[in-house]
């Protein structure tokens, strides 16, 4: 049975209240629990971790080692910016599908560039919710293919 680690970052906590025009109205504890029934219905687990701290995330990574199978990450704003989470993954040698809410590659120029991208099986953007369940099946559909 494949072990998932879901690990979201900055500000995601406040998904249901944060921009709804632009990441919709389900909470992060809705998308924790879609993440959760979507694995269970596919003959795998989920774990999930929120921080808005980049060590934190960082740490979460490093512990993957050895634990999980498969990391499904949204990183947030650090997908743009962290050399460190990208640096991580590759560290941690577990491998990672990156995912969005929302079509970053159609929202402000800043957002086009992704260093996570670079260490990532694939990246999902633009789905809503919906992207979670879209990685967890690409990763699971990934481990398969390994084996
Ligand atoms: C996001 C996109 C990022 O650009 C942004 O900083 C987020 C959320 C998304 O899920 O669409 O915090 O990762």
């Amino acid at each position: 049975m494949s072990a998932l680690l879901v690990l979201n970052g900055p500000n995601l906590n406040l998904l249901g209240q944060r921009q709804p025009e632009v990441y919709g109205h389900t909470t992060l504890a809705e998308i924790e629990a879609l993440c959760a029934a979507t694995a269970d219905k596919l003959g795998a687990t989920t774990s999930c971790l929120q921080s808005n701290h980049e060590g934190t995330l960082i740490d979460a990574i490093h512990d993957a080692r050895g634990k999980f199978d498969g990391i499904i990450l949204n990183a947030g704003a650090y997908t743009h910016t962290s050399i460190a989470l990208m640096d991580a993954i590759s560290s941690a040698e577990v491998p990672m599908v990156e995912v969005h809410l929302s079509n970053i590659h159609a929202r402000e120029e800043f957002r086009h560039t992704s260093h996570i991208s670079r260490v990532a099986i694939g990246q999902i953007c633009g789905f809503g919710p919906h992207g979670y369940v879209l990685a967890i099946k690409a990763m699971l559909e990934h481990l398969k293919a390994q084996t």
